[in-house]
């Protein structure tokens, strides 16, 4: 099947007036989300907050099954939270990692997540082992399939790394994971409702998203799913009312599936929009979504490519649709600024967002420009000669 792409655009009304080539940032939200949020709002401002949410139960206990029909998972093993970062966070130290410990991990892995394994490795011993890229810029398999060992208690990679458009062998990955029983964590942020995520097929036992980038769905909004079998071992770092009853004096219970991850208090609106943004994404379908997205962006790489001072520093064999350059003499920053004056959005990457990859390729500031289905060949034109106008004139 393939992307209605004028029903796209008419769904996504911004697309008259705005080039934006900033989903890895924030995707458009389509009209049936944006609709969904503000009704909620003005039902909890019309009924009150609690209220509103009574009434919308149903639906709001369908985001479960949304996004487990997302992941093909069970929708016990998924908890809504706040952001993908609270998502890997709470599944991160729920393993409550000690001394001698080993987290396997990627060169590009993000910011967020290696500072997480720096401050275990700070505070109680743990040891970071970072697996070395292959000769195209992927997490080496075969480097970590040497690196495992009993001692390692979590390989944690990033499936789409922020700064571009490489993607990670998630399934190969694992597949190793499993033979080993290490626990695996996918930080999926930036794969969620750009490629098909099958749980069961990559073989994680953890994954973490969000909302607001390729899903389409409202910030302030994020999910994590966590593998039944795993599930029965993990005490959430934080737990609150929601997460666990209160039985007796000295005693509490946690809730059995992975909504013990979650708190009481949340964004109702955000989450009933979630609901829908993944219903849509599912209803075009993950396959069609990631046909179009990777060959607009193959597209857009080999245009780019062929304007005389423009570098392109994207990654691995398998690409999708994040793609980030340079322009010689030019600075990201205030290419940026130019580009938004001519309503065209694109976002710039610092090497600290992944530090390793940064250093390891010397990289400065990258420019990212990351496509969706929504976006048009006529865009990508008006994207190139744009660029090419800033690389020919500054
Ligand atoms: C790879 C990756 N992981 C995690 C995050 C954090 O996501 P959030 O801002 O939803 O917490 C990002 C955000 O850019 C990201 O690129």
């Amino acid at each position: 099947m393939s992307i209605d792409l004028a029903r796209a655009r008419a769904d996504t009304p911004a697309t008259a007036r705005l080039l934006h080539f900033n989903n890895a940032g924030a995707g458009l939200m389509p009209t049936p989300v944006l609709e969904t949020v503000i009704t909620h709002l003005q039902l909890e401002a019309e009924t009150g907050g609690y209220e509103a949410a009574a009434l919308a139960e149903p639906r709001l206990n369908r985001v479960y099954d949304s996004v487990a029909a997302l992941l093909d998972c069970d929708r016990d093993e998924v908890a809504l939270v706040e952001n993908a970062t609270v998502a890997w966070q709470l599944a991160f130290h729920s393993l409550q990692l000690g001394k001698g410990d080993r987290i396997v991990t990627g060169e590009a892995e993000y910011a967020s997540n290696y500072i997480s394994f720096l401050q275990v490795a700070r505070l109680r011993g743990v040891e970071v082992t970072v697996v070395p890229s292959d000769r195209d810029g992927a997490l080496s398999v075969a480097a970590l399939e040497r690196i495992l060992e009993p001692r390692v208690k979590l390989i944690a990679v990033t499936h789409v790394p922020t700064n571009g458009g490489l993607v990670n062998p998630a399934a190969a990955i694992g597949k190793l994971a499993r033979a080993h029983e290490i626990p695996f964590l996918l930080d999926a942020c930036q794969s969620a409702g750009q490629l098909p995520l099958d749980v069961d097929a990559i073989g994680c036992d953890m994954l973490s998203a969000t909302g607001r980038k390729y899903l389409r769905g409202p910030r302030g909004t994020g999910f994590l799913y966590v593998r039944r079998t795993l599930l029965d071992r993990l005490e959430p770092p934080f737990i609150d009312l929601h997460g666990a009853r209160w039985v007796a004096p000295d005693r509490y219970e946690l809730r059995p599936d992975a909504r013990r991850f979650e708190n009481w208090e949340s964004y109702i609106a955000g989450q009933l929009g979630l609901g829908v943004a993944v219903d849509y994404a599912l209803g075009w379908g993950l396959h069609a979504i990631a046909a179009r997205v990777v060959k607009l962006a193959e597209e857009l790489r080999t245009r780019l490519g062929a304007i005389p001072g423009v570098t392109l520093h994207d990654l691995g064999t398998q690409r999708c649709g994040i793609v980030s350059f340079t322009i010689a003499g030019r600075e990201p920053d205030q290419v940026q600024a130019t580009l938004r004056q001519q309503h065209i959005n694109v976002s710039v990457s610092g090497p600290s967002s992944t530090l390793l990859d940064a250093l390891a390729r010397k990289l400065p500031d990258l420019l990212r420009a990351s496509v969706h289905y929504y976006n048009s060949e006529t865009e990508i034109d008006r994207f190139v000669q744009a660029i090419a106008k800033i690389a020919r004139q500054g």
